[in-house]
């Protein structure tokens, strides 16, 4: 395992490498796409770049933002990118990933109301207009990884064993632990429709029905074991979906819109391997009958025939506007994010990360052949650093996306897209650089408010002393 894999002093040097894995990743110097104005539906944003959800843990402890959620959605709305897709939020309080999750209640309202207006003031004064920037908030349920209580929809041989109960005593979900009812998860679809009709009232231009990184409407159409109506066939395990996005469309209405980050592909849960310190699948069996988008036969590899089916229903249903992912944050991080070091309690990347970018960008290109008129947004871009720009280019040129989209890279350099149109190019020491200390705050929750805040330590001073913070409590318990 090399200690590092970006190594490289020149895009050739990246392309040589693309060329010894044999992975199809192109570049194109010459930017021109990345400009151009994408069509979502009866809305064009003015031009291809956009910014992922990428949650802050920082709100207040009643789920409102704070003040560093303000500075992160002010800096997106500066930055230039004209597809802002807001964070994580609950639409309900048992399914909060964290004690500093945003929570969408009629009680936040008017916090969520100042959170878009000044990401949109931001934008208007260094561009103008806000009328091609298109503003989304992502509706949440984190099923299993809820803080409070895991909420399982099927027990699943692996990822149980990593569903911690009380982590501090290393008690996980066990057989006996009971699964979400239909009653439960019945209401919870009147939940998502109330929360769209607040995210409408407030000002954002889209929802987000998350069906991704196995949290629970992406564990739902995986749940293959599960009984009764929403388990067992495609059309149970795609119920709770179908009953939100038509009560949306029936009751919010255009030119606000539903849209959908989903999981094309879970993989498989990984492990520590203590030998060589890198992630290796948790043995399973075949037939594999758990997640979504797996080769039932072969779960290290993805069959997308379901995910194709799920976007055909959800575009009957008016969705104009996908976020493709893949993975799981939990166990098979690598997957979603490609790395180059590890988070805390993580393992190394088995793969090398190019591997990781890759599979996202072949993933993003089946589905956006497969339905040419839809808005898809492609991941797996940040590991690139400062050529991702031009691998964002030539996927848009080649009709492999729609829209390129960057996560990690838009905490560590917010104003990318402002200096890909005044610059022509990227600044390198502005760049993420892929070493997951934004996980590493996100994952350490032993302070007053019981969640540190997430933000790029690298490159944004504001998280440095949060950081040592983290560190020093660490060392104190005695880990490294
Ligand atoms: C600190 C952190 C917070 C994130 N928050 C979210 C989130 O709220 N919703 C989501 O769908 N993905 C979230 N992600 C995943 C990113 O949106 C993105 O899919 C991932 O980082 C890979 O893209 P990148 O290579 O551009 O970073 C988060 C990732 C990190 C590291």
């Amino acid at each position: 395992m090399p200690d590092k894999y970006f190594t490289y002093k020149s895009i050739d040097d990246l392309r040589a490498d693309v060329a010894h894995l044999g992975v199809d990743i192109s570049f194109d110097e010459k930017l021109d796409a990345v400009f151009q104005p994408v069509r979502i539906g009866p809305r064009t944003i003015g031009n291809a770049m956009g910014i992922h959800p990428m949650e802050g843990c920082d709100g207040t402890i009643d789920g409102k933002p704070g003040e560093l959620t303000y500075r992160r959605w002010k800096r997106f709305g500066d930055g230039g990118a004209k597809l802002i897709w807001g964070e994580a939020t609950a639409v309900v309080p048992e399914g909060l990933a964290n004690s500093r999750q945003l929570l969408l209640n009629e009680a936040n309202l008017p916090d969520f109301e100042r959170l878009v207006k000044i990401t949109r003031t931001a934008h208007c004064e260094r561009y103008g207009t806000d009328s091609d920037l298109m503003i989304g908030l992502q509706l949440t349920h984190s099923g299993r990884w809820s803080y409070r209580a895991p909420m399982i929809a099927y027990h699943h041989p692996q990822a149980d064993g990593v569903t911690y109960v009380d982590k501090a005593k290393g008690v996980c979900v066990d057989a006996s632990y009971p699964l979400v009812t239909d009653d439960y998860l019945e209401q919870l679809e009147d939940a998502y429709v109330e929360a769209a009709k607040r995210a409408a009232k407030v000002g954002f231009d889209f929802v987000d029905i998350k069906q991704c990184h196995t949290y629970l409407l992406n564990e739902l159409l995986g749940a293959r074991t599960r009984e009764g109506k929403y388990g067992g066939s495609f059309e149970n395990r795609t119920r709770m979906i179908r009953n939100i996005l038509s009560k949306i469309k029936s009751e919010v209405g255009s030119p606000f819109q539903a849209a959908s980050r989903l999981n094309v592909y879970d993989g498989v849960p990984f492990e520590l391997d203590p030998v060589s310190g890198a992630g290796r699948p948790i043995p399973f069996d075949t037939p594999y009958q758990y997640n979504f988008g797996v080769d039932v036969n072969d779960p290290l590899r993805e069959d997308l025939t379901e995910p194709i089916a799920l976007i055909a229903m959800m575009r009957g249903l008016g969705v104009h506007l996908v976020n493709v992912s893949v993975g799981s944050p939990y166990y098979n991080m690598h997957y979603g994010r490609p790395f180059e070091k590890k988070p805390f309690e993580g393992y190394e990347t088995p793969e090398h990360p190019l591997l990781g970018v890759a599979r996202h960008f072949a993933a993003t290109e089946k589905i956006q052949r497969t339905f040419p008129d839809l808005a898809v947004v492609g991941t797996g871009y940040s590991w690139l650093q400062k050529y991702f720009i031009s691998a964002g280019e030539s996927n848009l040129r080649r009709k492999r996306v729609s829209i390129v989209a960057v996560g990690r890279g838009a905490i560590a350099y917010p104003d990318f897209a402002a200096d890909v149109i005044a610059k022509g190019a990227l600044n390198p020491s502005q760049v993420c650089i892929a070493i997951s200390y934004c996980t590493n705050l996100m994952r350490s929750k032993n302070n007053e408010l019981g969640q540190y805040p997430s933000g790029c330590v690298p490159r944004d001073d504001a998280y440095v002393p949060i950081y040592k913070d983290v560190l020093a409590k660490r060392k104190a318990e005695g880990k490294t």
